[in-house]
């Protein structure tokens, strides 16, 4: 029997509003619907073979393997296509990401996208982009939104049906650029799994839930509109949102060293001089600061000779998850 097989490259994302807590864990349906950008140069690149011969999935990421909860993570984006294509087969999956390893960037985002794009592709399903949003959920929640290239939203919805995204715009239509300011390598002691289950031990959750409508509209409208100002306001707001429900959950979650919590002061400052930099901070110390083109410069320089930060990475608007052809071996 021939393999089946497919390759496919997917991108991370910045949220701009903050996808924390699931009304549903098993499904990773959020409590709230999120709004991210995807981000170019930085990229996942997975291999899915499904082969009669295996006894079980083989999970291979940067030429490692991985932890068994990973593992399950993949087995269940694996076990929902299988169940899609009526396939019995176990996969081999081979995964690499290009962004420096450790540098404490989230990758599962990109993971389970390219996984998804991956493992549908060599199962010969050939889905739209929503439903192909729906298989990369199952891995991680934010996955869901790196099926689109540009900004990108996830409806929370209800269950799995209507819990997906929808693209805003493209790419194109706003080069707004990320600059990463790198605090630390390492990999957080809490994962993102675990700090969503604690949100609904605080109770700043459901008010932040409860605003979520208002600033996703003001969100879209502001990318739509082009309009930094109204983004900045948003996303400082609604990352700072999430990093107080996360410091008021049981036990409380504190992402920040104290690097980070500086610039996070700075940033503003910076803003009201007519820099156009806003920032953002994912569940990890590094900090990411949003800025239009004609700030980069800056911006990279200041954040370079800030104290406690180690390295910058500067990116823009990505596209969405693409095929890569494998060479026939004959
Ligand atoms: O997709 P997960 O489970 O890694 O959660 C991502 C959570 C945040 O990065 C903090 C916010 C977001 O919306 O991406």
């Amino acid at each position: 029997m021939t393999a089946r097989r497919a390759r496919a490259v997917a991108h991370p994302n910045i949220a701009l509003v903050k996808y924390w807590g699931n009304a549903n864990s098993e499904l990773r349906i959020p409590s709230n619907g999120s709004i991210s950008l995807t981000l170019d140069g930085l990229e996942t690149d997975t291999l899915v073979v499904f082969r009669a011969d295996l006894a079980n999935d083989e999970v291979l990421v940067d030429e490692q393997r991985t932890s068994a909860s990973t593992e399950a993570r993949v087995g269940r984006v694996l076990d929902h296509v299988r169940g899609m294509a009526g396939i019995e087969a176990f996969a081999r999956v081979e995964s690499r990401n290009s962004f420096p390893s450790g540098a404490g960037l989230a990758s599962s985002a990109s993971a389970f996208a390219a996984l998804a794009a991956a493992a549908t592709a060599a199962a010969g399903l050939a889905l739209e982009p929503e439903e192909l949003s729906r298989v990369a959920r199952l891995g991680s929640g934010s996955a869901c939104r790196s099926i689109w290239g540009g900004y990108v939203e996830w409806l929370a919805g209800s269950d799995h049906a209507g819990s997906y995204s929808l693209q805003i715009a493209p790419a194109e239509h706003w080069d707004l650029r990320d600059v990463v300011a790198v605090m630390s390598r390492q990999a957080k002691a809490v994962g993102s799994s675990e700090g969503h289950d604690r949100a609904r031990s605080s109770p700043l959750q459901p008010p932040r839930v409860a605003d979520a409508p208002r600033r996703l509209a003001i969100c879209r409208r502001a990318i739509l509109a082009r309009d930094f100002e109204a983004l900045a306001a948003v996303v400082e707001q609604d990352s700072d949102l999430m990093h107080e429900v996360m410091a008021t959950s049981s036990p409380p979650l504190n992402y920040s060293l104290p690097s980070t919590t500086a610039l996070r002061q700075a940033v503003p400052a910076w803003r009201a001089e007519g820099l156009p930099v806003a920032y953002t901070q994912d569940a990890g110390p590094n900090l990411h600061l949003l800025c239009l083109p004609e700030a980069v410069g800056v911006v990279i320089e200041r954040v370079r000779t800030f104290d406690g930060v180690v390295d910058t990475l500067h990116a823009r608007p990505g596209g969405p998850p693409r095929q890569i052809e494998i060479p026939n071996r004959g």
